[in-house]
């Protein structure tokens, strides 16, 4: 399984153009969405990998489909969620659906598409669902540690430990299953965590960065002062990760 496929040094140097672009972001709340660690990385993909097509699961205000036409303007735009009642940005370059994912019958090239999933399900069950449509390459948005977050992720079942789901704040434990550690080890050719820009000594969940294991960060303490107007938003990661499917 190959975990460094993309490199720490060509991510920061695209760090500065992305700064300057988000302060030109056309929704200036995104709260409930992606912030600045999450939003650079997936742009910083897209840009860098640029596929003739995206499938982008849960879209929320639109802020993610803005950044993708940003990365790649010749990319287009596949929209799934099921609430689009939120969405203030719509995109002339993708078509909307509110269908899940695994349901749709998707006629593009499946060597030509990236899938984006930030929708909070179940990580395991739409690699599956991929490996059916024969899609390749994934970003995992909701990639939580082993004792947080609301969905069964990619992070949780590698670590090989009892986890927790967070559903409605009622946390709950459950085993780990060896079956779906193993069916991930066979099945992901690659599988990276993308860096955080800076890893400050608490997490979104007041608990401390050092329990979990974490890429190095893009930024130190004294570098991250050139970032002053995206500080508040630094504990925004949740090691958001690429995959590419055997
Ligand atoms: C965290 S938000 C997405 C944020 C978005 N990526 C951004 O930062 O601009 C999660 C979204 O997933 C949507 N969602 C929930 N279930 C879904 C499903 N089964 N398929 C696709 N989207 C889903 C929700 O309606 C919500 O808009």
């Amino acid at each position: 399984m190959i975990k460094n496929k993309w490199n720490n040094d060509n991510i920061k140097n695209e760090l500065n153009l992305f700064y300057d672009l988000y302060k030109h972001k056309p929704i200036a709340n995104n709260d409930g969405g992606m912030k600045f660690p999450h939003m650079f990385l997936m742009w910083y993909l897209v840009k860098q990998i640029s596929p003739r097509y995206i499938i982008e699961s849960g879209v929320w205000r639109g802020l993610g489909t803005w950044f993708i036409e940003k990365a790649s303007p010749r990319t287009k735009i596949i929209c799934l969620d099921p609430n689009p009642q939120y969405r203030i940005y719509t995109s002339e370059n993708a078509i909307y659906k509110s269908e899940d994912f695994s349901i749709l019958n998707f006629d593009i090239d499946p060597n030509e598409t990236l899938v984006f999933f930030d929708d909070h399900q179940n990580s395991l069950e739409r690699i599956k669902q991929c490996k059916i449509k024969n899609f390749k390459k994934l970003i995992f948005e909701d990639n939580y540690p082993f004792d947080q977050g609301d969905c069964y992720s990619i992070k949780k079942i590698l670590s090989n430990e009892n986890y927790v789901m967070d559903i409605n704040g009622i946390k709950k434990n459950y085993q780990k299953n060896n079956e779906d550690y193993n069916f991930l080890v066979e099945n992901l050719a690659v599988y990276q965590e993308m860096p955080p820009i800076f890893i400050p000594e608490f997490t979104r969940w007041n608990n401390k960065f050092s329990q979990y294991e974490t890429p190095s960060p893009l930024l130190n303490e004294i570098e991250l002062q050139n970032y002053s107007s995206i500080i508040s938003e630094i504990k925004d990661y949740t090691w958001m990760c690429y995959i590419e499917l055997v």
